[in-house]
């Protein structure tokens, strides 16, 4: 593992655009596996600067997102889809149509999730995945449990992510209870996972999930067994 402690957010973020980046310079129709929340947000707006300085190009680059909540379409202002669609698609000449999250509307959702992996391998696999990480140790929306989940598959949201995702919604009410994630099995197959982390308060669960013991408890914990991970944690 290589673990990056940098001082702030700032420094965290163009860190983790020039490690993304730099996988396109290499891989220009690389396939990014990427993350919503409020960690990625930096990272996206530097990846976008460094697009339209003309210092990388996503022509051919493909996308996956780790999640989406089940019930909302593209359009929702809160649905994984709308925030992929506006905190970086539309600011970096990606294609739009080779970007997918999972659909948390299809009518079938366990044949969405299988589709999902399928898909997935068909695009010959994520080249670098992009993660944040939850209080709880969440990982996508894998949250703990008593094993690790190895394909996509539908989660009932902890009450604590429910909680801390409210910040979003009018209540927590209308938070909705269940979602889509790629399973630990897609994460972990990625060639390179890149975890980025921010705040006094994600120190307890950073320090437990790379440098405490392996479980399914702290999700994350899994990455320590990963032969190309970079973390990058600012307290900041
Ligand atoms: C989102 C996702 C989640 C977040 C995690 C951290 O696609 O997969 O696991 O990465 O909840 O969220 P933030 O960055 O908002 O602290």
């Amino acid at each position: 593992m290589n673990f990056i402690k940098v001082n702030t957010y700032e420094e965290l973020s163009a860190r983790a655009a020039a490690i993304i980046c730099g996988q396109v310079a290499i891989k220009p129709s690389c396939v990014l596996g990427l993350a919503t929340g409020s960690s990625p947000l930096g990272t996206y707006a530097k990846m976008a600067e460094k697009n339209r300085a003309g210092e990388v190009d996503f022509s051919q680059v493909k996308s996956v997102n780790l999640d989406e909540y089940v019930g909302l379409d593209g359009g929702h202002d809160q649905s994984y889809r709308y925030f992929m669609n506006n905190n970086l698609f539309k600011n970096i000449n990606i294609d739009i149509k080779n970007t997918y999250v999972p659909n948390g509307c299809a009518d079938d959702i366990e044949a969405e999730c299988k589709a999902y992996d399928e898909l997935i391998k068909s695009l010959g696999g994520i080249d670098l995945q992009l993660l944040g990480i939850g209080y709880d140790g969440h990982i996508g929306f894998n949250e703990p449990d008593s094993y690790f989940e190895k394909a996509t598959h539908r989660v009932t949201l902890d009450p604590s992510t429910i909680e801390a995702n409210s910040r979003f919604f009018a209540s927590s009410e209308d938070v909705p209870k269940t979602a889509i994630t790629m399973g630990m099995g897609g994460i972990m197959s990625a060639k390179r996972v890149l975890l980025i982390a921010n705040g006094k308060g994600k120190r307890e669960i950073v320090e437990k999930a790379f440098f405490g013991p392996i479980t399914p408890n702290v999700p994350a914990s899994i990455l320590q067994l990963h032969p190309d991970l970079t973390v990058i944690y600012s307290e900041n």
